[in-house]
């Protein structure tokens, strides 16, 4: 990793709803928020930062993994331009692709991927890739995934992913550019759901016992 994740200790109880403005919709849904909205926008600016300094004026073909990087992605992408236009003498040309893997239900993983979205992979042969994902859970699934994509043939692949969760059961696999690191704890908003609910939450937010109870996927139905 070129920079260490910002840790967020197991002890840490973040804020108060009642701090900050979150949708009337899910106010008894979430226990607290973890990471507020601007503090994701001043770290991402960081992590922009970082990549724009490691890349230099080699073109990077940034890879979205939809739905729930979304909200990063294109955050990231917007400091990263941002950053193009100030700096006179270096640039990163940069083009966009976006990807879908099959995703959680009721917040547990089954270990599997499937990519079912997005462009034609062969166009990565050749390319520098940033794969920019929401959160390494266990690192099975980036790991399956940058399985998939060596398949391509692309000259580099390196991965920013704005959280990290610490996990007994993790691979041990770690992003080359990562945001937070987060208690072993079910977060949602920023684009993170929970059975496709609180992608339109702002904040990063510890789901609550009722937002898993209301929200539940129910037994035996299929998505
Ligand atoms: N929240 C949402 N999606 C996830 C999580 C999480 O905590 N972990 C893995 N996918
Ligand atoms: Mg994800």
């Amino acid at each position: 990793m070129s920079e260490a994740c910002i840790k967020i200790p197991d002890e840490y109880s973040g804020y108060a709803l009642s701090h900050f403005c979150v949708p009337k919709h899910y106010e008894h849904d979430l226990e607290n928020i973890m990471i507020p909205w601007g503090l994701i926008q001043d770290r991402t600016e960081r992590l922009a930062r970082n990549i724009f300094q490691d890349v230099k004026d080699e073109p990077l073909t940034a890879l979205c993994v939809l739905k729930g990087g979304y909200r990063f992605f294109t955050d990231l992408l917007d400091k990263l331009t941002t950053l193009n236009r100030s700096h006179g003498s270096v640039s990163v040309p940069l083009y966009v692709d976006f990807i879908r893997l099959k995703s959680y239900e009721n917040s547990d993983s089954t270990g599997e991927i499937r990519v079912v979205g997005g462009d034609n992979m062969t166009n990565l042969s050749g390319r520098n890739v940033l794969v920019v994902e929401d959160i390494i859970d266990t690192g099975r699934t980036m790991e399956k995934l940058l399985a998939i994509l060596a398949h391509h043939q692309p000259k580099s692949v390196k991965v920013a992913s704005l959280l990290v969760k610490r996990r007994p059961d993790s691979t041990g696999y770690r992003p080359d550019y990562c945001g937070f690191e987060i208690p072993d704890k079910f977060v949602v908003g920023y684009a993170l759901d929970y059975n496709e609910y609180f992608r339109d939450l702002n904040h990063i937010c510890v789901i609550n016992e009722n937002g898993r109870k209301k929200y539940a996927v129910p037994e035996g139905s299929h998505k």
